[in-house]
């Protein structure tokens, strides 16, 4: 019943309310949108895209260690992913001697490849909704503790039977729709993957901060690794005499470019969305959250770039926690500013108003938009207390490594400064002062500062010579616990009964818009698991009077190079390519393509997803969002929010020319 239910959503959604290229979809259930894939240039079948029996795109689509998305490109586990994605290993194999993350890693011979211990890869086996076993036993009007309990016992029970006989699998039953539809995931999970190649930092990480998440784009952010079987081709705990993995598929290279206009589809596995919020939930976001936490963040990295700019030694302790801070921090601006140029909380008003007019006299719906407003009124405050909490007075590093026990104290003081940390604190445990009323400051931080006087006479007693660990460990736990006593166990209920809300509000959604052909296309939230998202290659206008094409090209990377910009700094070998015009196959229009946007549905974890052409063919690898399309967590907007993806063909160049890696290419299967 529920499934049939689903069932004729997706198809009514396929016709006339189709919002534009919006919506990540389920591969298994891809059949549902292949029509409308066929009918704007896709020429393959649901079957070529996942399949039970025969092999198909999927199984050349990985999890990569977790946050991102890679692809298989030979027949001997070559795999691609963004140089974001591999930054990690690419740094742990670092050092002064071997500085990869400077000079970009080439293995020029298989016992080259280096291992990453920790590091896997996950081949999806199948999926299946198991809805039905999983609320088996079930009985409307159960309490919720019993339905929670039953939903464990059931799941429990599929999975080991999924297991059973296997090794090296990794099972899990994740719901979708609030709960609303249950998925199993089988996967193959791959331990021994070596790194075979990356480009210099200042290729792979070109723009750095100050161009992410922004349109144009020349960011060569790919990197390469190699996945290794058993002599079985079965995965196998890292092993000299392991061998390259044979995939059941991999993907051919279509090196013949892409056009504005050229369908495209992102394969991979999304990580988080919250496209059925209720209004008041993006409110909260595009007014409250986002601009406090900007706030804060920015604090801190104002202090950061300055010291950074100081003192070279200092930049290198702070790059990766530099860019960790700014990647949200620009994110949250794109996003809220979206939220509101788009008038989404409007939008969503209106729609709920409908929504309410037509559940009168629907006992299961029509007091929801009610309870939402009361419940999200009762939670505004402390949210904004959780959000200090974990954005102002636990980002103190000192603060939080002393509170949570000096766990990993070597790495810490390793990139610590402490002029840094010594004037975040003070600049934002100024801003809790300010900011948060009374009534919900701890206690603790008020006598400390009633004590010492000022937060900067607090911060002297603090950070002395040998910082003061035990005062930083009882400002952690002190403050900690009074939110934890006072305020997290609101929080926590109440949101309990928010998710609980959403499962019945996503039903009726889904209902009033099958009364009504109302206003969106359903999809299932991302939740990390494996997604298909369509669209075209596509320009933009950002703002009033300005219009951005689709492709970028390394003509592009050489106005933005200069030597005295961090930034921006390419390497010799790259600008001499250039001046001797020297691209090899590569050249188009006497350029070499380096990135384009489309209007694929894309979010964090996609990082890495192959990005293929109208026949599964790789065109590029996605690796990022236009700036002013970040809402598109919240809300997709088909006229702004694009997808970033590298062209495949500057990876092949970079590889060719670059790194003269000829045998890497030889093993990949390029269409010219
Ligand atoms: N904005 C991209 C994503 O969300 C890439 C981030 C990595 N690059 C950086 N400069 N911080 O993951
Ligand atoms: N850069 C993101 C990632 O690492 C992708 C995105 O948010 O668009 O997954």
């Amino acid at each position: 019943m529920r499934k049939i239910l689903f069932a004729v959503i997706f198809l009514l959604s396929g016709t006339s309310l189709l919002r534009a290229d919006e919506g990540m979809w389920l591969p298994s259930e891809i059949i549902l949108k292949i029509k409308d894939m066929q009918e704007k240039g896709f020429k393959l079948t649901a079957e070529d895209i996942y399949s039970i029996n025969n092999s198909s795109l999927k199984d050349a689509v990985v999890h990569f260690g977790g946050g991102c998305t890679g692809e298989i490109i030979s027949n001997e586990g070559l795999l691609i992913t963004n140089h974001h994605c591999g930054y990690g290993q690419i740094q742990q194999h670092s050092s002064v001697e071997h500085d990869y993350l400077t000079n970009g890693f080439w293995a020029m011979t298989r016992d080259q490849e280096l291992p990453n211990p920790g590091l896997t890869v996950s081949f999806l086996d199948y999926m299946e909704d198991v809805t039905e076993q999983v609320m088996k036993g079930y009985k409307k009007g159960m309490s919720e503790e019993k339905r929670t309990e039953l939903i464990e016992k059931n799941t429990k029970k599929i999975i080991e039977k999924a297991k059973k006989g296997r090794s090296s699998v990794s099972v899990s039953v994740k719901p979708l729709y609030y709960g609303n539809q249950y998925y199993l995931y089988v996967f193959k999970v791959f331990s021994d993957v070596r790194l075979v190649g990356a480009p210099p930092s200042s290729i792979g990480k070109f723009g750095g901060d100050t161009d992410n998440w922004m349109w144009p784009r020349h960011t060569g952010d790919f990197s390469l690794f190699r996945v290794y079987a058993g002599p079985d081709n079965e995965p196998a705990p890292y092993s000299k005499d392991n061998v390259p993995y044979k995939p059941k598929r991999f993907f051919k290279i279509n090196a013949k470019g892409i056009q504005e206009g050229d369908f495209t589809m992102v394969y991979g596995f999304p990580g988080r969305t919250n496209e059925y919020l209720f209004s008041d939930a993006v409110k909260y976001t595009a007014y409250k959250s986002n601009p406090h936490k900007i706030a804060l963040r920015t604090l801190r990295l104002d202090i950061q770039n300055r010291e950074m700019a100081k003192d070279p030694a200092v930049r290198i302790k702070y790059a990766s926690k530099n860019a960790n801070v700014s990647n949200a921090w620009k994110k949250w601006q794109g996003e809220a500013k979206g939220i509101i140029k788009m008038r989404a909380i409007e939008n969503k008003q209106e729609f709920e108003a409908n929504f309410t007019k037509w559940s009168e006299g629907k006992p299961e719906y029509e007091n929801l938009v009610s309870r939402f407003r009361e419940l999200y009124a009762a939670i505004e405050e402390i949210s904004l207390v959780r959000d200090y909490q974990s954005e102002a007075l636990n980002a103190v590093e000192l603060v939080a490594f002393a509170g949570r026990g000096q766990r990993g104290a070597e790495r810490f003081y390793k990139d610590y400064y402490m002029p840094i940390d010594k004037d975040c604190f003070i600049a934002l445990y100024k801003a809790y002062d300010k900011n948060i009323a009374d009534k919900y400051k701890a206690p603790y931080f008020k006598e400390q500062l009633q004590k010492f006087g000022s937060v900067e006479a607090w911060a002297e007693a603090i950070f002395t010579q040998e910082p003061n660990l035990e005062m930083a460990a009882e400002i952690y736990r002190n403050t900690n616990k009074f939110f934890n006593d006072n305020f997290a166990p609101v929080l926590d209920s109440v949101n309990r009964e928010i998710t609980l809300l959403y499962r019945t509000y996503m039903m009726g959604q889904m209902e009033y818009n099958k009364a009504t052909r109302g206003m969106k296309v359903f999809y299932p939230d991302a939740n990390s698991t494996l997604r298909v998202a369509y669209g075209q290659v596509k320009g933009y206008s950002p703002s009033d009077a300005v219009y951005y094409t689709p492709v970028s090209s390394l003509d592009g990377i050489i106005e933005k190079d200069n030597p005295e910009i961090y930034d921006y700094n390419i390497p010799q070998a790259l600008r001499d390519l250039h001046a001797a015009k020297d691209y090899g196959e590569w050249e188009v229009n006497g350029s070499v393509p380096v990135a384009f946007i489309a209007t694929n549905h894309t979010t964090g974890g996609n990082s890495g997803s192959p990005v293929l052409d109208a026949e599964g063919n790789l065109i590029g690898v996605n690796f990022d969002r236009v700036w002013e399309g970040t809402m598109s967590d919240v809300v997709y907007d088909p006229e702004i929010c694009r997808n970033i993806s590298l062209d495949i063909r500057f990876a092949l160049f970079i590889i060719d020319k670059l790194a003269d890696a000829d045998h890497l290419l030889e093993e990949m299967e390029i269409i010219r």
